[in-house]
């Protein structure tokens, strides 16, 4: 018998073979002994050496013809194999088709972007417009144009992660610490409108912050802020007061009390930081406000010259008023979440809560 012979013996064996293969398991051994790694026919083309060079093409021509042959009947009696299993099972009574199937269960917003939400709807009832910065920065916007030089020490309070260097550019780029940037951007965008006078701006800028930081139950290497600015003629602190306490009072609820200390920031003068009375203890002091009965809400501050000079606005003719707040904080205090990695863990015990 020539190696042509012997192959389509192999052929009509196998054939054979798979007919009366009838469950999954004698099924998967025919495959295996077939067209496996170490099948009878897949071991048919090392025979190919032991012939003469002119019959090699239409010998592995054969070859796989034959192969694509028995695959494809092998999937289609894997086809019958199932459902014969399927039929039989059904018939012991091992699957009961009454049972309803299990619902698929649409999907719904993140905490953040339902936080976020509520936030701009908040803010666009004030006449606040919501403006996007974007999260990779340039030094220069992140720090140097919001009065933050090279060699100031505020620059360690947001250490950061920095992005590799456009090539050929000496601007330096990294993952901004806060979303003040924004303030210089938006201002630059509404002074060069072409027309003779800048524009008054008030506008939230909500995003993405990244601090290069210890990971803790307060504190994520990565977070939202909400930043808010108000540029036009005679804006005073009384008008960010205003802003946080109306904010204060829709976000979380009115009868929380606020109050205003004085704190420093290179992009702000004077600078404040606004808090509110503990919303679960009221006051009393608890673990949550660590005893001191206060809620630090955000940091603000008039918008500096130099920054209202860099964002192309006369500081001589202009004012305007700047905060920045969380967002994953309010909702945990509003949520009663008690440690932030929940946000960013992707856990659905913890997302289908809200
Ligand atoms: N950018 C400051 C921070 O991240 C917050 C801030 C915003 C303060 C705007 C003043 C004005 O801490």
């Amino acid at each position: 018998m020539n190696l042509f012979e012997a192959l389509e013996q192999a052929y009509q064996t196998a054939q054979t073979a798979l007919e009366d293969a009838k469950d999954a398991g004698t099924l998967e051994t025919w495959y295996a002994d077939t067209l496996g790694r170490k099948g009878v026919i897949t071991l048919q083309v090392r025979s190919v050496g032991q012939l003469p060079a002119e019959d090699r093409p239409a010998f592995g021509k054969r070859v796989n013809e034959i192969k694509q042959a028995l695959e494809a009947a092998y999937t289609a009696q894997a086809q019958v194999v199932k459902t014969a299993e399927l039929a039989r099972a059904l018939e012991a009574g091992a699957i009961d088709v009454t049972l309803p199937g299990r619902p698929a269960t649409p999907g719904h917003l993140h905490l953040t972007t339902q936080t976020l939400r509520q936030i701009y709807s908040i803010f666009g009832r004030m006449g606040f417009e919501v403006y996007e910065a974007p999260d990779v920065e340039l030094e220069s916007y992140n720090f140097d144009l919001l009065n933050i030089p090279e060699y100031h020490p505020a620059r360690d309070m947001w250490d950061t992660f920095w992005v590799q260097q456009v090539r050929n550019s000496p601007a330096r780029l990294l993952l901004r610490t806060h979303t003040s940037p924004g303030q210089v951007r938006a201002m630059r965008e509404r002074a060069n409108t072409g027309r003779s006078a800048p524009e008054p701006i008030r506008v939230i800028l909500p995003g993405k912050c990244y601090r290069y930081e210890q990971i803790t139950a307060r504190s994520e290497h990565q977070f939202y802020q909400v930043e808010g600015l108000a540029v036009g003629k005679n804006i005073t602190m009384t008008d960010l007061i205003g802003t946080l306490t109306q904010f204060t009072s829709m976000f979380y609820g009115s009868g929380h009390k606020m109050r205003v200390r004085s704190s420093y920031f290179p992009f702000t003068e004077p600078s404040i930081e606004a808090d509110m009375s503990c919303i679960l203890c009221g006051g009393k002091g608890c673990r949550v406000c660590k005893y001191t009965g206060w809620l630090e809400i955000a940091g603000a501050g008039m918008v500096h010259p130099v920054v209202l000079k860099n964002g192309g606005y006369d500081p001589d003719e202009w004012s305007g008023f700047a905060f920045g707040t969380g967002v994953e904080r309010p909702a945990m205090l509003k949520y009663s979440v008690n440690d932030i990695r929940y946000f960013y863990g992707n856990d659905l015990r913890f997302l289908r809560q809200f």
